[in-house]
């Protein structure tokens, strides 16, 4: 361990760019000792169940793993529930009266939650649930902006067995209402609006359009919020005002015994089809994970507040704002709004305000800073910061260093975690009193988490040569499967490499046994952290009448990590050459009206042809390739080489 030399945290040494974590840290750190690491490599279910103690059980379990691959099953026979881990454990001892929740919206308002108020909050939102008729089992879908209701009903919907569902409030009406429909859900719990960079986003708008082709819902509950309520119609006998519902029902409900691998919630993300998964994550195994990680890799502790800026209509936002901390008895921040709204500097002045100690944020958005430039937080008073983290995509080292420099002032360490969606948990991360730092790495596996990068026919790639990024055992917050999909679960993570879960990402190990994520190899698209598939914009593409065929990549892009490019084939009745400035913005608004904003393309081209083998597949990385300016890689494979060349000319003439 590096000598403390009055900083936190010793310097950069710009030749090996490692910075060693300090005996300062280490001293007040949750996990300090190295060999935690060997004893989880081990014997890795004894140490899951070893860690599983720090929850609350109704009863034990019987078994700590059942696995009959690729179906695991986690502290088989174990009761608990994870709402009664986030609120009751709390509930009479001096935790009930600290600040759960702390809640800034973006036009200024704020609102503090305590412990004992978040638990009387919930207990009134599950009755609301049960009223409604919804039971153990039951699916329903959370259409929200960043506000503490959120919290409240998922925790509801956790404390009386029901089976959330976060649709983020940036997907549109359509894509809403595929996933109600994929859930069949019974409820929608809704807002009437959200800020947004001072313009209001209309949700009951899209849930009434979404719910006009979803008959499973029964019922819809509104919070009031961002609207003249007079101008948000209610149906008579279908939707209610949350506060109505609220107060029509007492504040006490005992929270429903649930076994270990009863279903907590499913999350949709993007694979590589068009269609998205509902990623299944369960009780005791979920909750175990995010608990733990965010008490080692965070260094989590009552007195800290954690803010964590994602949305949790993303699994950040699950992991990492809602049940990692709560379970742990801190005290969090959300924040409704956009970081430039009023001003540049929204994000310090709030850290500045309420004390954050740690930060949790995506390289994009780290990205965004920088370009705005270091006036911003430097007017702020970030001394409160102890930890910074990121997470979504591969952070490059600029960034990495702007802010280890600019918001951690040299005295934070930098948790780089990589994780999905599926995985539930943060699977690679430094723990930051033991872990010296690679600006841009991941670092290593979790303790109790094998990992393995390997070549296409799954043997281990030597040290400094890039591969596959694999899973080599079950972990206990790992997806149980994609909801309603089991075939698909196992085609898409358990049969490219049998025995091992398929990450779709690429990584690299270095000679000092390092993992370098390198972004996904598969088709999927990372935009500004965000997970797109590119069959999901072709077929929002094809979708409209006058296009016959589409080919969508992601291209580097300096802020979002990846822009989405789209290559358009139009039917032959309509001729449009790429000045067409008005179907560029048609197509462009029909992907945003199927998918939502965060999937419109940066740029569209028209083309006459694209280029495809010849058994007919269409051959992206040449078309990426042509979108990133770069010389054409090989083309032998094509059907008719001249249309890639001919179509790069016309790409370079009409940008
Ligand atoms: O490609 C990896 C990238 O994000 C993907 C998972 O996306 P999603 O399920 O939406 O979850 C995002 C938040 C956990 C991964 O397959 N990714 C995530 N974190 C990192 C990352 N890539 C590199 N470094 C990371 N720290």
């Amino acid at each position: 361990m590096a000598k403390d030399n009055n900083k936190k945290f010793d310097g950069l040494f710009e030749d090996s760019k490692i910075l060693k974590p300090s005996a300062a840290f280490a001293k007040q750190a949750n996990i300090g000792d190295r060999k935690i690491y060997e004893k989880a490599f081990k014997d890795p279910e004894r140490f899951w169940a070893e860690q599983a103690k720090n929850l609350v059980w109704f009863k034990p379990w019987k078994k700590v793993l059942e696995w009959k691959e690729p179906f695991a099953e986690w502290f088989v026979g174990g009761k608990l529930n994870v709402s009664f881990n986030c609120l009751d454990r709390f509930i009479g001892t001096p935790t009930q009266n600290k600040a759960a929740i702390i809640w800034e919206g973006e036009p200024g308002d704020s609102q503090t939650l305590t412990y004992r108020q978040l638990y009387t909050e919930v207990c009134k939102c599950a009755n609301v649930l049960k009223k409604l008729g919804v039971k153990k089992g039951d699916r329903v879908i959370l259409y929200m902006p960043m506000i503490p209701e959120l919290p409240i009903a998922m925790l509801a919907c956790a404390r009386i067995g029901a089976v959330h569902s976060v649709v983020f409030g940036g997907f549109s009406s359509e894509a809403l209402r595929d996933r109600i429909n994929d859930a069949e859900a019974k409820v929608v719990m809704t807002a009437s609006g959200g800020f947004r960079r001072g313009s209001i986003i209309q949700l009951k708008k899209n849930v009434d359009a979404a719910l006009e082709e979803a008959p499973s819902v029964k019922s819809v509950v509104v919070v009031n919020r961002a609207m003249d309520p007079t101008h948000v119609p209610l149906q008579a006998g279908r939707d209610f005002w949350w506060h109505r519902l609220m107060s029509e029902v007492n504040a006490k409900c005992e929270a429903e015994v649930m076994d270990s691998e009863d279903m907590l919630f499913t999350l949709y993300t993007s694979g590589t089809t068009g269609k998205p998964k509902g990623i299944v994550h369960t009780s005791a195994g979920y909750l175990l994970g995010v608990n733990l990680t965010t008490r080692w890799i965070f260094d989590l502790k009552e007195s800290d507040i954690y803010w964590c800026s994602a949305d949790i209509g993303w699994v950040t936002g699950h992991s990492y704002i809602v049940y990692g901390p709560l379970s742990n008895g801190a005290t969090i921040v959300m924040y409704e709004g956009s970081p430039d709204f009023p001003e540049k500097d929204r994000f310090w002045r709030i850290i500045e305000k309420v004390g954050v100690t740690i930060f949790y944020t995506a390289p994009t958005a780290i990205r965004t800073f920088m370009k705005w430039g270091e006036q911003f937080p430097n007017q702020c008073d970030l001394t409160s910061l102890r930890l910074l983290g990121t997470v979504g995509e591969p952070i490059n080292p600029e960034a990495w260093m702007w802010y280890y420099k600019n918001i951690g002032r040299e005295k934070c360490p930098v948790v780089d975690t990589w994780w999905q969606t599926e995985t539930g948990m943060i699977l690679i991360s430094p723990l930051p009193a033991i872990t010296s730092l690679k600006p841009g790495s991941a670092t290593h596996p979790f303790p109790g988490i094998k990992a393995k990068i390997v070549d296409e026919s799954g043997k281990e790639v030597a040290s400094g040569s890039s591969g596959y990024l694999v899973l080599t055992t079950p972990w206990p917050s790992m997806l149980r499967g994609i909801y309603g999909d089991m075939k698909r679960y196992k085609n898409q993570y358990w049969s490219k490499f049998p025995g091992f879960y398929f990450t779709g990402d690429g990584a690299k190990k270095d000679k000092d046994g390092y993992f370098w994520l390198l972004g996904r190899i598969d088709d999927v698209m990372n935009v500004s952290g965000h997970r797109i598939s590119t069959m999901e914009v072709e077929s929002a593409l094809v979708d409209h009448p006058l296009v016959a065929e589409s080919a969508v990549v992601g291209k580097n892009h300096e802020i979002k990590g990846q822009a989405i490019s789209a290559f358009v084939t139009l039917k032959e009745s309509v001729k449009k050459g790429n000045g067409h400035v008005e179907l560029i913005e048609e197509l462009k608004a029909h992907v945003t009206k199927k998918i939502g904003s965060l999937a419109r393309p940066d740029d569209i081209f028209f083309t006459a042809e694209l280029p495809k083998t010849r058994s007919g597949k269409i051959m992206r990385r040449l078309l990426r390739d042509i979108a990133e300016g770069r010389a054409l890689g090989d083309t032998t494979t094509l059907a008719d080489a001249t249309v890639v060349a001919k179509l790069k000319d016309q790409y370079e003439e009409g940008e």
